[in-house]
Protein backbone atom coordinates (compact mmCIF):
# COMPACT_ATOMS: atom_id res chain seq x y z
CA UNK A 1 0.00 0.00 0.00
CA UNK A 2 1.23 3.60 -1.12
CA UNK A 3 0.86 6.19 2.09
CA UNK A 4 -0.44 9.38 1.21
CA UNK A 5 0.38 11.06 4.83
CA UNK A 6 -1.34 14.22 6.19
CA UNK A 7 0.29 15.93 9.00
CA UNK A 8 -1.26 18.34 11.38
CA UNK A 9 -0.52 20.03 14.75
CA UNK A 10 -3.73 19.98 16.31
CA UNK A 11 -7.26 18.42 15.10
CA UNK A 12 -10.64 18.42 17.03
CA UNK A 13 -10.37 14.10 15.43
CA UNK A 14 -8.49 12.54 13.13
CA UNK A 15 -10.93 9.97 12.36
CA UNK A 16 -12.56 13.39 11.73
CA UNK A 17 -10.30 14.47 9.31
CA UNK A 18 -10.31 11.21 7.52
CA UNK A 19 -13.97 10.80 7.57
CA UNK A 20 -13.83 14.04 5.18
CA UNK A 21 -11.72 12.51 3.08
CA UNK A 22 -13.35 9.36 2.92
CA UNK A 23 -13.20 9.22 -1.01
CA UNK A 24 -9.83 10.26 -0.91
CA UNK A 25 -7.31 6.58 -2.05
CA UNK A 26 -6.74 3.65 -0.35
CA UNK A 27 -3.92 4.65 2.38
CA UNK A 28 -4.31 8.23 3.16
CA UNK A 29 -3.26 9.13 6.46
CA UNK A 30 -4.08 11.29 9.18
CA UNK A 31 -1.68 12.10 12.08
CA UNK A 32 -1.75 15.17 14.33
CA UNK A 33 0.57 15.83 17.46
CA UNK A 34 -2.69 16.53 19.24
CA UNK A 35 -6.77 16.28 19.09
CA UNK A 36 -8.88 18.49 20.74
CA UNK A 37 -11.88 16.20 20.95
CA UNK A 38 -10.19 12.55 20.24
CA UNK A 39 -13.16 10.40 20.42
CA UNK A 40 -13.08 6.83 21.86
CA UNK A 41 -15.25 4.11 21.14
CA UNK A 42 -19.22 4.23 22.72
CA UNK A 43 -18.86 7.57 22.93
CA UNK A 44 -15.93 7.71 25.28
CA UNK A 45 -13.27 10.61 24.68
CA UNK A 46 -9.72 10.17 24.11
CA UNK A 47 -7.34 12.18 26.12
CA UNK A 48 -4.79 13.56 23.55
CA UNK A 49 -2.10 15.54 24.61
CA UNK A 50 0.75 17.23 22.42
CA UNK A 51 3.57 15.81 22.88
CA UNK A 52 2.65 12.18 24.41
CA UNK A 53 0.55 9.89 22.20
CA UNK A 54 0.40 9.06 18.26
CA UNK A 55 -3.33 10.03 17.08
CA UNK A 56 -3.44 8.64 13.27
CA UNK A 57 -6.19 7.45 11.30
CA UNK A 58 -6.17 5.78 7.65
CA UNK A 59 -8.49 5.36 5.01
CA UNK A 60 -9.02 1.63 3.66
CA UNK A 61 -11.42 0.54 1.27
CA UNK A 62 -11.40 -3.20 1.83
CA UNK A 63 -13.45 -5.12 -0.89
CA UNK A 64 -15.21 -6.63 1.95
CA UNK A 65 -19.23 -7.10 2.39
CA UNK A 66 -21.15 -5.31 5.24
CA UNK A 67 -20.95 -8.30 7.22
CA UNK A 68 -17.58 -8.74 7.41
CA UNK A 69 -16.15 -5.41 8.15
CA UNK A 70 -15.73 -6.38 11.62
CA UNK A 71 -12.76 -8.52 10.66
CA UNK A 72 -10.85 -5.28 9.99
CA UNK A 73 -10.93 -5.43 14.13
CA UNK A 74 -8.97 -8.35 14.53
CA UNK A 75 -6.66 -7.49 11.25
CA UNK A 76 -5.44 -3.52 13.06
CA UNK A 77 -5.42 -5.13 16.22
CA UNK A 78 -3.16 -7.48 15.52
CA UNK A 79 -0.88 -5.08 13.99
CA UNK A 80 -1.05 -3.19 16.32
CA UNK A 81 -0.53 -4.89 18.86
CA UNK A 82 2.94 -6.19 16.76
CA UNK A 83 4.37 -3.03 16.16
CA UNK A 84 3.56 -2.13 19.78
CA UNK A 85 5.81 -5.35 20.57
CA UNK A 86 8.70 -4.68 18.18
CA UNK A 87 9.19 -1.04 19.28
CA UNK A 88 8.75 -1.83 22.66
CA UNK A 89 10.29 -5.34 23.51
CA UNK A 90 7.12 -5.18 25.67
CA UNK A 91 4.16 -7.90 26.12
CA UNK A 92 1.81 -6.15 24.78
CA UNK A 93 -1.47 -8.36 24.47
CA UNK A 94 -4.98 -7.81 22.83
CA UNK A 95 -7.98 -7.37 24.56
CA UNK A 96 -11.46 -8.14 22.60
CA UNK A 97 -12.88 -6.35 21.00
CA UNK A 98 -9.53 -4.10 19.88
CA UNK A 99 -7.88 -3.07 22.83
CA UNK A 100 -4.21 -3.44 23.33
CA UNK A 101 -2.70 -3.87 26.68
CA UNK A 102 0.73 -3.95 28.94
CA UNK A 103 0.58 -5.56 31.87
CA UNK A 104 -3.29 -5.42 32.06
CA UNK A 105 -3.31 -1.74 31.06
CA UNK A 106 -4.76 0.00 28.35
CA UNK A 107 -1.79 1.31 25.96
CA UNK A 108 -3.20 1.72 22.24
CA UNK A 109 -7.05 1.95 21.35
CA UNK A 110 -8.61 1.00 18.22
CA UNK A 111 -11.92 2.70 16.80
CA UNK A 112 -13.22 2.19 13.53
CA UNK A 113 -15.86 3.82 11.84
CA UNK A 114 -16.84 3.64 8.10
CA UNK A 115 -18.69 5.36 6.01
CA UNK A 116 -21.14 4.44 2.64
CA UNK A 117 -19.46 5.67 -0.68
CA UNK A 118 -21.26 7.47 -3.41
CA UNK A 119 -21.56 4.56 -5.74
CA UNK A 120 -22.24 1.90 -2.87
CA UNK A 121 -25.52 0.72 -4.25
CA UNK A 122 -23.51 -1.15 -6.47
CA UNK A 123 -23.99 -5.09 -5.91
CA UNK A 124 -20.25 -5.32 -5.10
CA UNK A 125 -18.02 -4.09 -2.64
CA UNK A 126 -16.40 -2.26 -1.55
CA UNK A 127 -19.70 -0.65 -0.38
CA UNK A 128 -17.73 1.84 2.41
CA UNK A 129 -15.00 3.78 3.22
CA UNK A 130 -13.45 2.00 6.68
CA UNK A 131 -11.57 4.83 8.46
CA UNK A 132 -9.12 3.15 11.28
CA UNK A 133 -8.63 5.53 14.26
CA UNK A 134 -5.62 4.39 16.32
CA UNK A 135 -4.47 6.20 19.60
CA UNK A 136 -1.69 4.79 21.44
CA UNK A 137 -0.14 6.06 24.75
CA UNK A 138 3.60 6.71 24.01
CA UNK A 139 5.25 9.13 26.61
CA UNK A 140 2.38 9.96 29.18
CA UNK A 141 3.59 10.13 32.52
CA UNK A 142 0.81 9.36 34.60
CA UNK A 143 -2.60 8.55 34.23
CA UNK A 144 -5.93 9.05 36.45
CA UNK A 145 -6.13 5.53 38.21
CA UNK A 146 -9.94 5.19 37.59
CA UNK A 147 -8.56 4.69 34.02
CA UNK A 148 -6.07 1.90 34.11
CA UNK A 149 -4.53 3.08 31.81
CA UNK A 150 -0.22 3.04 31.13
CA UNK A 151 2.05 4.27 28.13
CA UNK A 152 5.44 3.11 26.47
CA UNK A 153 7.56 5.49 28.40
CA UNK A 154 5.94 4.31 31.85
CA UNK A 155 6.11 1.05 31.70
CA UNK A 156 9.80 1.18 30.02
CA UNK A 157 11.36 3.87 32.29
CA UNK A 158 12.28 6.20 29.38
CA UNK A 159 10.91 8.02 26.31
CA UNK A 160 10.84 6.68 23.28
CA UNK A 161 10.28 8.52 19.57
CA UNK A 162 6.72 8.46 18.41
CA UNK A 163 8.24 8.57 15.37
CA UNK A 164 9.25 5.25 15.61
CA UNK A 165 5.81 3.90 16.92
CA UNK A 166 4.21 5.35 14.06
CA UNK A 167 6.74 3.59 11.35
CA UNK A 168 6.54 0.76 13.17
CA UNK A 169 2.56 1.32 13.13
CA UNK A 170 2.18 1.34 9.33
CA UNK A 171 4.90 -1.33 8.43
CA UNK A 172 2.74 -3.96 10.24
CA UNK A 173 -0.69 -2.58 9.40
CA UNK A 174 0.20 -2.44 5.57
CA UNK A 175 1.66 -6.20 6.74
CA UNK A 176 -1.12 -7.48 7.92
CA UNK A 177 -3.76 -5.93 5.79
CA UNK A 178 -2.36 -7.07 2.79
CA UNK A 179 -2.20 -10.68 4.17
CA UNK A 180 -5.61 -10.49 4.74
CA UNK A 181 -6.40 -8.98 1.43
CA UNK A 182 -4.79 -12.23 -0.04
CA UNK A 183 -5.05 -15.02 2.48
CA UNK A 184 -8.14 -14.14 4.15
CA UNK A 185 -9.49 -13.94 7.81
CA UNK A 186 -7.93 -17.28 9.07
CA UNK A 187 -4.41 -16.93 9.12
CA UNK A 188 -5.10 -13.25 10.62
CA UNK A 189 -7.56 -15.11 13.40
CA UNK A 190 -4.96 -17.52 14.48
CA UNK A 191 -1.95 -15.16 14.47
CA UNK A 192 -4.72 -12.78 16.81
CA UNK A 193 -5.29 -15.67 19.28
CA UNK A 194 -1.77 -16.12 19.82
CA UNK A 195 -1.70 -12.39 21.47
CA UNK A 196 -4.83 -12.30 23.05
CA UNK A 197 -5.36 -12.21 26.81
CA UNK A 198 -9.16 -12.50 26.86
CA UNK A 199 -9.58 -15.97 26.42
CA UNK A 200 -9.10 -17.65 29.99
CA UNK A 201 -9.44 -14.43 31.60
CA UNK A 202 -12.39 -12.81 33.74
CA UNK A 203 -14.01 -10.88 31.03
CA UNK A 204 -16.71 -8.75 30.28
CA UNK A 205 -18.06 -8.72 26.76
CA UNK A 206 -20.84 -5.96 26.29
CA UNK A 207 -23.55 -8.29 28.09
CA UNK A 208 -22.04 -11.08 30.08
CA UNK A 209 -19.45 -11.48 32.64
CA UNK A 210 -17.18 -14.66 32.98
CA UNK A 211 -14.41 -16.12 32.20
CA UNK A 212 -13.04 -16.16 28.15
CA UNK A 213 -13.15 -19.48 26.40
CA UNK A 214 -12.66 -19.52 22.86
CA UNK A 215 -12.81 -16.52 20.10
CA UNK A 216 -14.98 -18.18 17.27
CA UNK A 217 -14.51 -17.97 13.44
CA UNK A 218 -17.16 -15.21 13.78
CA UNK A 219 -15.09 -13.26 16.01
CA UNK A 220 -17.94 -13.38 18.98
CA UNK A 221 -16.16 -14.58 22.38
CA UNK A 222 -17.60 -17.56 23.96
CA UNK A 223 -17.78 -16.83 27.60
CA UNK A 224 -18.60 -19.47 30.45
CA UNK A 225 -21.71 -18.62 33.01
CA UNK A 226 -21.07 -15.51 34.58
CA UNK A 227 -24.07 -12.83 35.50
CA UNK A 228 -25.50 -9.54 33.62
CA UNK A 229 -22.72 -7.15 33.30
CA UNK A 230 -24.73 -4.65 33.18
CA UNK A 231 -24.91 -4.55 36.01
CA UNK A 232 -20.67 -4.52 36.50
CA UNK A 233 -19.89 -2.14 34.30
C1 LIG B 1 -11.03 3.38 22.37
O1 LIG B 1 -10.31 2.53 22.88
O2 LIG B 1 -12.03 3.82 22.94
C2 LIG B 1 -10.69 3.88 20.99
C3 LIG B 1 -9.72 5.04 21.04
C4 LIG B 1 -9.32 5.51 19.64
C5 LIG B 1 -8.47 6.75 19.69
C6 LIG B 1 -7.93 7.11 18.35
S1 LIG B 1 -6.74 8.41 18.42
C7 LIG B 1 -6.77 8.57 16.68
C8 LIG B 1 -8.22 8.41 16.25
N1 LIG B 1 -8.93 9.68 16.30
C9 LIG B 1 -9.88 9.69 17.23
O3 LIG B 1 -10.62 10.65 17.49
N2 LIG B 1 -9.93 8.49 17.85
C10 LIG B 1 -8.95 7.57 17.31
Amino acid sequence: MNFAIHRFDSVASTNDVALQMADAPEGTVIIAGEQTSGKGRRGRKWSSPPGEGLYLSIVLHPSLPYDKLWQMAFVVSLAACEAIREVSGLDARIKLPNDILINGRKVCGILIESKPLPHSHTPTPPYSAVVVGIGINVNNQSFPPDLNATSLAMELGRTISIADVENALLRCLDARYEQFLTDGFQPILELWKALDCTVGRQTTDHMFEGTGLEVAENGDLQIQSGRDASVAE
